[in-house]
């Protein structure tokens, strides 16, 4: 659900904060077209993104992918409304494709452009699907961030705690590196662990002392590396393991959750960011949310990881708002929401 003035909006998204080129557009809230070009085999090789490497090929397909959302949406540049582009946080590299070719389309065709913060972006894409009233609870969980927010209404937004460490999506990328799974590891060990047993190993949960809210995941990447080391690979089964770590991820994601709901007497729940994609997570959210009397919302998948269609919306309602960046907009790897 979009403030009412954004709803006739015609919106250009762009996102490049990361290893996802993508490009979309929106009319109000419906998606027109949201195309993402994955890089993961680009990457795979190296069990983690390589900068460099993304920048170069976002470089190379920032234009056909522009241009594919435009003509499966069926709009021309000049029907459009605004260019909403993703200015930070993420690698500087890739944003600043991304910035540049909304700075160029926006100045060309004289369109309004407005710099989004893909934070932002993540908190929000639950509306284009569900109506989900202010105040929630947002748990933004993702390769680079594992915070927990207070929505209390648009561009209100209260940071509760994060990550003193690694972000959950790292924690799982960094495991499935350990495993030999490839990159991005999330998908790969969600799939795996479908068919393991989550008590077959008990991997250590970090809490951290009442009346702190945060989370930390290094604590755990250290015990998978000493006990791949003590057991190697053989005594047990991939599933297991990843069945295992991952069920040690989602609890140090669910407790701090429902408590921050508990404690703020916050009835909604939002679960969004790459990792939100984790059938695990959403089961156990689902569930235990559900036992406290507390409603879930969650994106479907294809909005849980980056999408540009996120940053579009995040873009249109600041828009009406009549907010603008102006063509200096630079791209920031550091941008707190
Ligand atoms: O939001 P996102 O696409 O990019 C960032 O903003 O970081 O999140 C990517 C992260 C990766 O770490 C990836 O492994 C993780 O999301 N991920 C998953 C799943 N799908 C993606 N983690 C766990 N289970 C999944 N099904
Ligand atoms: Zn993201």
């Amino acid at each position: 659900m979009a403030p009412s003035s954004a709803d006739s909006l015609s919106i250009l998204g762009i996102e490049t904060s990361c290893d996802d080129t993508a490009a979309a557009v929106l009319r109000g809230t419906e998606i027109l077209a949201s195309v993402v070009s994955s890089q993961d085999e680009v990457h795979s090789p190296y069990g983690g993104v390589v900068p460099e490497l993304a920048s170069r090929h976002h470089m190379q397909n920032i234009l056909p992918i522009v241009d594919q959302a435009l003509h499966t949406a069926g709009v021309q540049l000049d029907q459009l409304d605004g260019v909403a582009v993703t200015c930070g946080p993420g690698l500087v590299g890739s944003l600043l494709v991304g910035v540049s070719v909304a700075k160029a389309l926006a100045m060309a065709k004289g369109l309004p452009l407005i710099g989004v913060n893909h934070l932002e972006g993540h908190l929000l894409v639950v509306r284009l699907e569900q109506e989900v009233p202010f105040p929630f609870l947002c748990l933004l969980v993702s390769g680079g961030h594992t915070s927990l927010y207070v929505a209390r209404g648009w561009g209100d937004y209260h940071l509760l705690g994060g990550t003193r460490d690694d972000a959950a999506g790292e924690a799982f990328d960094k495991a499935a590196k350990m495993l030999g799974l490839g990159y991005p590891g999330g998908r790969v060990i969600d799939r795996l662990a479908q068919s393991g047993n989550p008590t077959a190993i008990r991997f250590p949960r970090a809490h951290l002392k009442s009346g702190k809210c945060g989370f930390s995941f290094s604590g755990l990447k250290t015990a998978l590396r000493l006990f791949l080391q003590a057991e190697g690979r053989t005594s047990f089964r991939d599933e297991d393991i990843a069945a295992s770590y991952q069920e040690a991820v989602v609890d140090m994601l669910v407790e701090p959750t429902l408590r921050a709901a508990r404690e703020l007497g916050l009835e909604r729940i939002v679960v969004s960011g790459g990792v939100s994609a984790n059938s695990r997570l959403r089961q156990r959210m689902l569930e235990e949310g559900k036992q406290r009397g507390l409603d879930l919302f969650v994106p479907s998948l294809k909005l849980c990881t980056d999408n540009a269609a996120m940053i579009a919306f995040a873009g249109a309602w600041r828009l009406v708002q009549g907010q603008r960046s102006a063509l200096d907009l630079n791209a920031s790897a550091v941008l707190p929401l």
